[in-house]
């Protein structure tokens, strides 16, 4: 066995090995396959750890996602952890068919907090929330009341990777992403949050009420940490791109935005 071939196998044993859940050491794994590679005299087989052995990792498909996000999420302390988290973290499925992890944009710490239901084409190649004509649309339409991704507003959604055909995200899929939506507006403390649709009002709100009963009220949004944010669910804009008859009631609520936002003294 030549060094490089003993080096391979090493490595494929011990993965092995660690995948069964079993740990032994390298060290004496690699004397192990050395000895054996020159034919001498086998050394005693490496010794596997005494007593009980190791609980066997779980596989992918037992591994508990939620608990993951969670432990993944509450270790974070800024707002760059917790993107690097998310990128790192590969408890979702939509993942593995996309170009890239898409999670915030616009002023980190900014007073408002726009959260709409997750990226589309566009967003999945640029890698920013609502860059595509429904996008440009919500920046007009927060751009009436005051409010833009450039001085006041931090924008993300409540999934991070676009689903295929641009379908709503599953309920397993925003599960597992929800202990990142709840860190991020416990780390940035936003004054209030804009629901951008029915998918994000719906999650966040955890309610199966429509959007169009939710819509320009003000509902208490609150946090693990206990922390209670007032939340105002609004129309999505690409629904108003479909529907642009329904622009009226979308200005009725972001009128209503923007007297609470005066109320809590948010500078406009
Ligand atoms: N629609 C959303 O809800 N979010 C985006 O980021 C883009 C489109």
């Amino acid at each position: 066995m030549t060094e490089k071939t003993s080096n391979l196998a090493l490595k494929a044993l011990t993965e092995w090995w660690g995948e069964m859940g079993v740990e032994a050491d390298p060290a004496a794994i690699k004397a192990y396959l050395s000895v054996a590679s020159t034919g001498s005299a086998a050394p005693p087989a490496p010794s596997l750890p005494q007593g009980e052995a190791a609980a066997p990792r779980p596989t992918r498909a037992e591994t508990d996602w939620v608990a993951e996000a969670r432990k993944a999420a509450a270790a974070c302390q800024t707002l760059e952890d917790l993107s690097a988290a998310i990128a790192a973290f590969d408890g979702c499925d939509l993942k593995a068919g996309c170009q890239n992890t898409v999670v915030f944009d616009g002023v980190v710490g900014a007073p408002i907090m726009v959260i709409g239901e997750g990226p589309g084409a566009d967003e999945d190649r640029i890698g920013k929330p609502f860059v595509g004509r429904a996008g440009k649309l919500l920046d007009r339409m927060l751009g009436s009341i005051g409010i833009s991704r450039q001085t006041n507003a931090l924008i993300t959604n409540v999934n991070y990777w676009r689903p295929p055909g641009n379908r709503n995200p599953e309920a397993g899929e925003l599960a597992v992403c929800r202990p990142f939506v709840d860190r991020m507006v416990e780390l940035t403390a936003p004054k209030l949050v804009i629901a951008a649709g029915g998918v994000p009002a719906k999650a966040l709100l955890e309610t199966g009420t429509g959007i169009m009963r939710l819509r320009g009220t003000e509902k208490p949004f609150t946090t693990p940490d206990g922390t209670s944010r007032p939340l105002f669910p609004v129309l999505h804009p690409a629904f108003l791109l479909r529907r642009p008859q329904e622009k009226s009631r979308a200005w009725r609520d972001l009128q209503v935005i923007e007297h609470r936002m005066r109320d809590l003294g948010v500078s406009l």
